[in-house]
């Protein structure tokens, strides 16, 4: 796992652009899996940038989207459907189709993960995946337990994510309980993985991160250490802890 220290959100933001800008000119029909949350945005806003100074064209791009509340519509203002189109598909020059996000809305879900596994597969696999983290070192939605999926699955959320993510709904309990997310074999089945860590809020996960050896599923995040290609970038907020020792 290499870790790259930045100052700040926007040259975070600046040198993941940087990466997902070589990939995407490397391989105008590269595979993108994504990200929602708060940290991803400055990214988005680069890649959206570098779209319309003509630097990079998503005309042949296709994207994967980590994982979706269950029970929001993709129309609905609180799901990660309608945050990607307002924060990236609605200002660049993609394909409708060839952008995916979990559906939160199924009715058999055993069906729909196996389906978007599928999908996910017949384009070829995620050239770069794109993570966040949460506070308690999820990484999707792939929550700190005894065991994780492997695949694709619906996962109850803990108290933790929801009372943390209640910042994006008008009261916690408007947060859905439950969500989809890739599992842990689909994110680590991803080619190069890019992790952003930002904000003081994310000191003691980033500290755990740089000190693990070893996955374990109370802090899934670990994971990312049996992969051969992760490239963690993140703030001296987030550092907080490590620069202090
Ligand atoms: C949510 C998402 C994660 C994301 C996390 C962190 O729970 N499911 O994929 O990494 O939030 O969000 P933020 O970037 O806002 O801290």
């Amino acid at each position: 796992m290499e870790f790259i220290f930045k100052k700040d959100y926007d040259e975070v933001s600046k040198a993941a652009a940087e990466v997902f800008v070589d990939i995407i000119k490397n391989n105008p029909r590269a595979v993108l899996g994504l990200a929602t949350g708060s940290t991803p945005i400055g990214l988005y806003k680069e890649l959206i940038e570098s779209n319309q100074r003509g630097m990079i064209d998503f005309s042949e791009i296709k994207t994967f989207n980590l994982d979706e509340y269950l029970g929001l519509a993709p129309d609905h203002e609180y799901s990660y459907s309608y945050f990607m189109k307002d924060n990236l598909f609605n200002h660049i020059q993609i394909k409708p189709e060839n952008c995916h996000v979990p559906s939160g809305i199924e009715s058999d879900y055993n069906t729909y993960c196996s389906h978007y596994e599928e999908l996910l597969d017949s384009a070829g696999g995620m050239d770069i995946l794109l993570l966040g983290v949460g506070e308690n070192g999820h990484i999707g939605f792939n929550e700190p337990d005894k065991a994780l999926s492997a695949r694709t699955h619906v996962v109850d959320l803990t108290e933790d994510t929801i009372r943390v993510n209640a910042r994006f709904f008008e009261s916690v309990e408007d947060v859905p309980r439950k969500a989809v997310t890739m599992g842990m074999g689909t994110i680590l089945k991803a080619r190069k993985i890019i992790v952003l860590i930002t904000g003081e809020n994310k000191a003691s996960v980033m500290e755990r991160l740089f000190n693990c050896q070893r996955m374990d599923p109370e802090f899934p995040i670990s994971f990312l250490v049996g992969h051969t290609d992760v490239t963690v970038i993140a703030d001296e907020a987030a550092c907080k802890n490590i620069r202090e020792k």
